[in-house]
């Protein structure tokens, strides 16, 4: 895939994979292109060439809600939360395409037994949370969607280490139960302790990708997270 703004090519010849159940990282430094990717998959940003295949079916070019329909959700970078509503008005709006008020109610509930922390906030103003609070606020509102797919923009981007720690666990918690995850990090060390499969992304091209496992040892890793330079 090859993506342009404007005369400014951010992509060259992107590819990769995510297999359903996994949970896969495109790491990179700042200006990369991950958002990029990830807008591209949402149908916010159109490639100039290549496409999107969500389960074997060409996505790219769908608007965003049909999209989001087929499946995919997404944590958007720094969460995008509606600050001045309530909690429960920021989940409900993750179900924004669906029209079955009964079925949003019980997804309301099953997922604030998952977030139980987001009961107590429910009519608080989601914009007072803390930013690790906020996060699982974009965490649980994307699961109101019930995606197949959720694709998280640095997810622990801002956070107290400790929040770090919960919102990857919660992360982990969710592919467990089935849920496909697509993940852009800057913070390779981090995502790498969840993910099975990374790719790292170097202005626009990826540039090393393998299982997890294997890229947490190498030092090639350190080098295009801390440097920027090229990955021999
Ligand atoms: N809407 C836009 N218009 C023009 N350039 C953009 C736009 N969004 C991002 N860019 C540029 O594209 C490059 C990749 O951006 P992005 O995908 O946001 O990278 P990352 O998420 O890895 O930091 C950057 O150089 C950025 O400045
Ligand atoms: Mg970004």
């Amino acid at each position: 895939m090859n993506t342009f703004y404007g005369p400014v090519q951010v992509h060259f010849d992107l590819a990769f994979a995510v297999g359903r159940g996994r949970i896969v990282c495109l790491l990179g430094g700042n200006a990369s292109g991950k958002s990029t990717t990830m807008k591209i998959i949402l149908g916010l940003v159109k490639p100039a060439s290549g496409s999107v295949r969500l389960a074997g079916e060409a996505i790219t070019g769908m608007p965003t809600p049909q999209i989001v329909r087929r499946g995919v959700g997404s944590v958007p970078e720094a969460r995008r939360l509606f600050g001045d509503m309530s909690v429960r008005e920021n989940l409900l709006m993750g179900a924004f395409t669906r029209k079955d008020q009964r079925a949003i109610a019980e997804d309301l509930d099953r997922v604030l037994s998952q977030f139980p922390k987001l009961r107590e906030r429910l009519l608080q103003r989601a914009g007072t949370l803390s930013g690790g609070e906020q996060q699982m606020v974009a965490m649980a509102r994307a699961l109101m969607g019930r995606p197949k797919l959720l694709c998280m923009d640095e997810p622990t981007m801002g956070l107290s280490p400790l929040w770090v720690d919960r919102v990857l666990d919660l992360i982990a918690d969710i592919n467990r139960d089935g849920v496909t995850v697509f993940m852009v990090e800057q913070n390779a060390s981090l995502a790498l302790e969840i993910a099975h499969h990374a790719y790292v992304l170097q202005t626009g091209r990826i540039v090393l990708d393998g299982p997890a496992a294997d890229l947490r040892s190498d030092p090639r890793i350190r080098d295009a997270y801390l440097g920027g330079q090229e990955v021999a």
